[in-house]
């Protein structure tokens, strides 16, 4: 349950979107970019070659009086971006590689992210494959409200979706740089403290690119996560780490050889954390978090590598069992 006023907000911007959707003739994503740009410009509706018409905008103004009575915070902002997203992947299908990370898994990479690194610490995070951003985003918001001081990076290949995620960055105030690229060329971001991603998962087209990388296959298609996953190491300071959703199965996969090559060449892999078969449709598709950990002074591969299955993401005991769990296995593991 969401409370009152998310409540009443979506709806005002629900009908605000769905007014600008069929009054310029565009996608949901499409109008949900210029209602957040008509947001910040001061809830002011942009007219272009009087689009939308005089009575839509009228209506329009009507329903950003109301919504400028209501003052949200950023964590607010990002929820009830979430669920007007959310809501207009239900009438226009989103292939699940474009799809925004939900929330109960975006809570647990802030949850591992907070344990992995000292409260004094500012902290940098990159997300190679940020789509429409609501898991940096969820991160970035919810750190600074547990007081960290955070900054973060974005990469990603569909421009409309990188839209989304620019749009949302200034609505919530957060300090997210974004680049429109392909993340497995080189890119303009130095280390991080943190690499995390929901990794699009499949077959990366340019074979040539792939050979650079220790997880590029010599003959056929490379898959996409597993050089996503090297490349957001490569962008990460030593002994810093990679959170990544990733396919449970990844290590036994095809090419789960040359992943296990990075693992002994270029990064610790400490943890595995299998996230509950509920939020999945069938085996195939359920993900794990690994949690990786770059060569460096202060940096060893664990004695005992972390092997965790969430039962529920619904029962705050489960949750709490393995909050236990995880805190138990830094205290004997984690330099
Ligand atoms: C599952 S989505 C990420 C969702 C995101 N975490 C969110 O909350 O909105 C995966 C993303 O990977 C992007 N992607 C796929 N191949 C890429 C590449 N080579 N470089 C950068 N981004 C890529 C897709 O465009 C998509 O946005």
């Amino acid at each position: 349950m969401f409370p009152e006023k998310i409540e009443k907000a979506f709806g005002l911007h629900l009908e605000a979107i769905q007014l600008l959707q069929n009054a310029l003739s565009t996608s949901f994503i499409e109008a949900y970019i210029e209602n957040v740009e008509n947001v910040l410009d001061e809830y002011q509706v942009r007219v272009q070659n009087d689009q939308p018409d005089e009575v839509t905008t009228k209506q329009i103004e009507g329903l950003y009086e109301a919504l400028q009575e209501q003052a949200l915070e950023p964590e607010e902002i990002r929820k009830l971006s979430q669920l007007l997203l959310l809501k207009g992947s239900k009438t226009e299908q989103l292939q699940p590689n474009h799809q925004l990370t939900p929330d109960g898994i975006g809570f647990l990479f802030v949850y591992l992210i907070e344990q992995l690194f000292a409260k004094e610490e500012t902290l940098s995070l990159f997300d190679p494959a940020v789509g429409m951003g609501n898991l940096i985003l969820t991160a970035l918001t919810n750190l600074t409200l547990a007081k960290r001081v955070v900054k973060g990076f974005g990469v990603d290949i569909d421009e409309t979706l990188l839209a989304v995620a620019a749009a949302d960055a200034q609505w919530t105030q957060s300090d997210l740089t974004l680049y429109h690229q392909d993340a497995l060329q080189d890119l303009l971001v130095d280390p991080v403290d943190v690499v995390l991603s929901d990794l699009p998962v499949g077959y990366y087209p340019n074979d040539e690119q792939a050979q650079s990388f220790l997880t590029g296959v010599s003959e056929g298609h490379s898959y996409a996560h597993h050089l996503l996953i090297e490349q957001g190491m490569n962008y990460t300071k030593e002994n810093g780490y990679g959170l990544f959703l990733v396919p449970s199965n990844f290590l036994e996969s095809e090419q789960g050889t040359q992943l296990k090559q990075l693992f002994t060449e270029k990064v610790y892999l400490q943890g595995i954390i299998q996230l509950p078969d509920e939020l999945f449709l069938n085996k195939a598709s359920r993900k794990s978090i690994i949690l990786l950990q770059k060569h460096g002074e202060y940096s060893k591969q664990v004695p005992e590598v972390l092997v965790a299955k969430l039962a529920t993401l619904k029962d705050p005991v489960k949750i709490t069992e393995f909050f236990t769990q995880f805190e138990d296995w830094k205290a004997s593991n984690l330099v």
